[in-house]
């Protein structure tokens, strides 16, 4: 369903203790902003508008990165979350349709849950607040109903006894037309525990003018707001736990579920295996079948159908792992094509390159892709062998069928089905060993 998403992002978080802006903070190596971005995207959002304050010019930067048609607002006072939105005046003024206010520091809230608010907007409600019941309430503005009909949003503060002891609390979520919200909102003042323009005063506004309110409901876990590191590292945990159970339930395998660290883009296909101690950055797809075994670490990079990577390797960004490719232990790829079925299996650094299919690059084989300056790609053929412990030094091309002798530097190109070995040849003087050693033992007595 088409809404306009508002997201507001003004706040400095001091509980955070941090130069970086709250919401530039990461939960499964994505910055808070974007999770909540990407649900509002996945429920729909056709406009986007971030209010940023605190950090604006890196808050706004990130969020163009996410979503290059997002339109920034300002706030520079925070004077309260409803003169937060009315930054954002062009938009409500011009919205077609509804608006959902989300938060930045709110990272969880399903896109789901959002089209249910457009749902209940759609059945004719004016104003529809996310709720949730928390097991503790306090500090959190409290939804007065009669009913199916919200009466008023009492801010914990400003509450009565007798409203502070209501369970269902305000998530702080809310959908409305959009020229709605703005009239709405420009009737809110600020006579309030905080002096600020509550958001939440809308609700009460709207109701003295016969519109209907209503709310509907969510689990705690959605709500959840980060607001300190402590928090930071329970929206980690809930995030992994989370994603976690849905890769089972996807037919993943995950030998110990508690060791592996998803991203929150990680695209995970069917029958993948993932042993222990996988830590996924972002930007990873592994396909259907992949096998990624015990400690490794993965980002910006694609690992194909029945590949096998690990243990104990690192895929940095650029790495793409073709059908039935191997990357075996303690062995780094960058930036590099690594062929159908073929093989890096041991102690290796691939770096800028192509690597043709079924070709067996040997132990240690270590690619110089850099001259201290400037990065160099090599381009290696199909089937070739490259002999344990040679250097590629780039840029090279090695054509296909070629077999290069161990301990080779590779400094020029080499044709296809060559032999090369580029390494001083052998000497064997007789008996000379033996003979030398005699001397040096006599000189030892
Ligand atoms: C708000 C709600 C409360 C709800 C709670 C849920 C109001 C008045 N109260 O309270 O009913 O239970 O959220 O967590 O809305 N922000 C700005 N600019 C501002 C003020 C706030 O961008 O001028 C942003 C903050 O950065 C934060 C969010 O809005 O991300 C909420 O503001 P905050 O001051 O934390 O509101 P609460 O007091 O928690
Ligand atoms: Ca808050």
């Amino acid at each position: 369903m088409a809404f306009t998403a508002i997201i507001l992002a003004a706040g400095k978080g001091s509980r955070m203790k941090s130069e970086l802006p709250k919401v530039m903070h990461k939960v499964a190596s994505a910055p808070l902003l974007s999770h909540i971005m990407n649900s509002a995207a996945q429920a729909g959002a056709q406009n986007t508008v971030v209010v940023v304050g605190h950090g604006a010019e890196m808050v706004s930067m990130a969020a163009l990165a996410l979503d290059d048609t997002a339109v920034i607002a300002c706030q520079t006072e925070q004077r309260g979350t409803g003169h937060a939105v009315l930054q954002a005046r062009a938009a409500l003024a011009e919205s077609e349709g509804s608006v959902i206010v989300l938060y930045g520091d709110t990272p969880f809230i399903k896109p789901e849950t959002l089209e249910s608010m457009l749902e209940a907007r759609e059945a004719g409600n004016d104003v529809v607040v996310l709720g949730f019941t928390p097991e503790n309430a306090e500090g959190y503005g409290r939804l007065v109903m009669n009913g199916d009909s919200l009466e008023a949003i009492v801010e914990h503060k400003d509450g009565t006894d007798e409203q502070r002891k209501i369970g269902f609390c305000n998530s702080g979520v809310v959908c409305a037309d959009g020229a709605n919200m703005l009239a709405l909102l420009e009737q809110v003042g600020s006579n309030n525990a905080n002096g600020e323009i509550y958001l939440t005063d809308i609700v009460a506004i709207a109701r003295s003018a016969g519109q209907r309110c209503t709310a509907i409901s969510c689990s705690e876990d959605e709500t959840m707001g980060v607001n300190s590191r402590a928090d930071l590292a329970r929206a980690e945990a809930a995030f992994q736990a989370r994603r976690r159970a849905e890769a089972l339930e996807n037919g993943t395998t995950l030998i110990a579920p508690e060791t592996v660290f998803f991203a929150r883009d990680t695209l995970v296909g069917a029958d993948v295996e993932i042993e222990q101690n996988v830590v996924f950055g972002p930007g990873v797809t592994v396909e259907n079948g992949a096998h990624i075994r015990a400690f490794c670490h993965l980002e910006g990079c694609h690992v194909s159908e029945g590949a096998v990577v690990g243990p104990y390797a690192r895929l940095r960004p650029g790495a793409e792992i073709a059908e039935g490719g191997k990357i075996g232990n303690f062995v780094e790829i960058k930036n590099a094509v690594i062929g159908k079925k073929a093989k890096v299996n041991h102690l290796s650094y691939v770096g800028d390159a192509d690597i043709g299919a079924e070709t067996n690059i040997g132990a240690g084989v270590i690619f110089c892709n850099y001259d201290g300056v400037f990065k160099h790609h090599s381009t290696i053929g199909e089937k070739v062998f490259v002999g344990s412990n040679s250097a590629v030094i780039s840029p090279v091309t090695i054509g296909d069928h070629a077999l290069i002798g161990t301990g080779s530097v590779i400094t020029k190109d080499v044709p296809e089905g060559d032999l090369v070995l580029a390494r001083s040849q052998q000497l064997n003087k007789k008996g000379r060993g033996k003979r030398l050693m005699e001397i040096l033992r006599a000189k030892k007595k």
